[in-house]
């Protein structure tokens, strides 16, 4: 492989674009989850519609001390260093939990994590498509200036509401990315279909923490915009099931990927294919189910979550479908990196096991005891929070964040 210098030198700009994707990944969610089990037998379901019907065992349940801010800054942190810190010159924070109606949590989290004043940022928004949005923008930007390092974070709350329908698909946390040149996880194929259509299956109006659904219609219109971009990009570039060892999806509850997958698997040349594509999709839901819906950063969870299986060869095709209801639908791939296991961090599942739970009660009291949209001063229960970055509260208006330094 060329090296990256020697490539911009000769301006060999089609190499360079082909060899740009995800250098790094971490992943951050709350200490505390409910189980799906106690959920359903509370609101008088039977359980198996949630283990197996919807397909979620734990869901996290986010303190009042975590906003998005914190969940990225939690994530983000575990793959910097000081280095990377004055490395990074571009902050994409995908979220659809803003903090603030004008600035941008980037700028928070830049604050936060101590990156180089020189570095810009934004926030980007499109539901649960805002961090796909970014992966688009780092690709440009890293085309342009081949020696940059992006940071992209997606963080998010699910809320739905207590005894909604959208209840057992809630969740919460952040996953973070560095991208450049020369990645050591995920090149970046740069093509990629695209759908946008103007329709309500989701939403949340500005008043509102908690989200306004109509979820069979959604489950639908994923599935179509699946079926819609995958056709896009197959028509565009040839490809079909056969060359893709894996697809993964945007999870707002696991159950949602496995019917859209299905719903293509007919096409399928042989069932050794379309097995293959089942297994590695198991595979990829494992820590979704456990953690529930991150919105922005749930496709980037289930690539994790599909890495660390380590049953991905180099050179493996992985197709990736994003979706952010709305509503905008995105398919494109990535070719797994040799050596991308070294890249892992091997604690994530330990976290989790490391989780404590709560009874129905207790979640149903975190929900409520959230900071209003409220112009009075308030502290949030930030010291029982084990998190290394939370949010103390408000005063004057300001939101307060605290570092517990180790
Ligand atoms: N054992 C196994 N499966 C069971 C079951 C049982 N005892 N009881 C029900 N099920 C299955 C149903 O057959 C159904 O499966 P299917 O979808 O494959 O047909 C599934 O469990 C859900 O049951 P359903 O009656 O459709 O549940 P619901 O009306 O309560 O709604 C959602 C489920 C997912 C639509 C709802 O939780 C929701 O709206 N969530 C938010 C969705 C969202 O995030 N949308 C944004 C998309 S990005």
């Amino acid at each position: 492989m060329l090296e990256l210098l020697e490539l911009v030198q000769r301006k060999n700009w089609e190499a360079l674009i082909l060899n740009i994707g995800i250098d790094k990944i971490s992943f951050f969610t709350s200490d505390l989850y409910l189980p799906m089990d106690d959920l359903a037998k509370a609101r008088k379901e039977d359980p198996n519609k949630y283990l197996i019907g919807i397909g979620q065992s734990k869901q996290a349940v986010i303190r009042n001390s975590q906003d998005a801010v914190t969940l990225a800054a939690n994530a983000a942190w575990q793959i910097l260093d000081e280095k990377e810190r004055q490395s990074i010159d571009l902050i994409l924070f995908g979220t659809e939990s803003g903090v603030d109606n004008s600035k941008s949590a980037a700028v928070y989290l830049q604050s936060l994590l101590g990156i180089n004043a020189q570095a810009s940022g934004v926030e980007l928004k499109q539901a649960c498509f805002g961090l796909t949005a970014g992966i688009q923008l780092a690709m440009g930007h890293i085309a342009l200036h081949p020696k940059s390092r992006v940071l992209l974070v997606g963080a998010d709350i699910a809320r739905y509401g207590i005894k909604t329908a959208g209840e057992p698909t809630q969740g919460g946390g952040a996953v973070a990315m560095i991208m450049s040149a020369n990645p050591r996880i995920l090149k970046i194929n740069p093509e990629s279909a695209h759908l946008t259509k103007d329709i309500m299956d989701f939403w949340r109006p500005l008043y509102r923490s908690e989200a306004l659904v109509d979820g069979h219609y959604s489950s639908q219109e994923f599935i179509d915009f699946f079926q819609s971009t995958f056709q896009q990009y197959s028509a565009k570039t040839g490809q079909g099931l056969n060359d893709f060892a894996a697809l993964i999806f945007h999870l707002p509850y696991t159950k949602m990927g496995l019917k859209a997958l299905r719903s293509v698997l007919e096409e399928a040349p042989d069932d050794q294919i379309a097995e293959g594509l089942l297994a590695r999709f198991e595979d990829s839901r494992q820590l979704n189910r456990e953690v529930g819906n991150l919105y922005t950063g749930s496709l980037y969870l289930s690539l994790l979550s599909l890495l660390q299986a380590r049953s991905l060869r180099e050179g493996d095709q992985i197709g990736l479908f994003s979706y952010g209801s709305g509503a905008e639908g995105e398919f494109y791939t990535g070719e797994v990196v040799q050596g991308y296991e070294r890249m892992l961090d091997t604690s994530v599942s330990e976290q989790l096991r490391q989780r404590k739970p709560v009874s129905v009660t207790e979640y149903e009291e975190i929900y409520r005891s959230f900071m209003a949209a409220q112009p009075s001063d308030f502290v949030t229960d930030y010291q029982n929070d084990p998190a290394r970055f939370a949010l103390k509260g408000q005063k004057d208006q300001q939101r307060q964040y605290v570092e517990r330094k180790d």
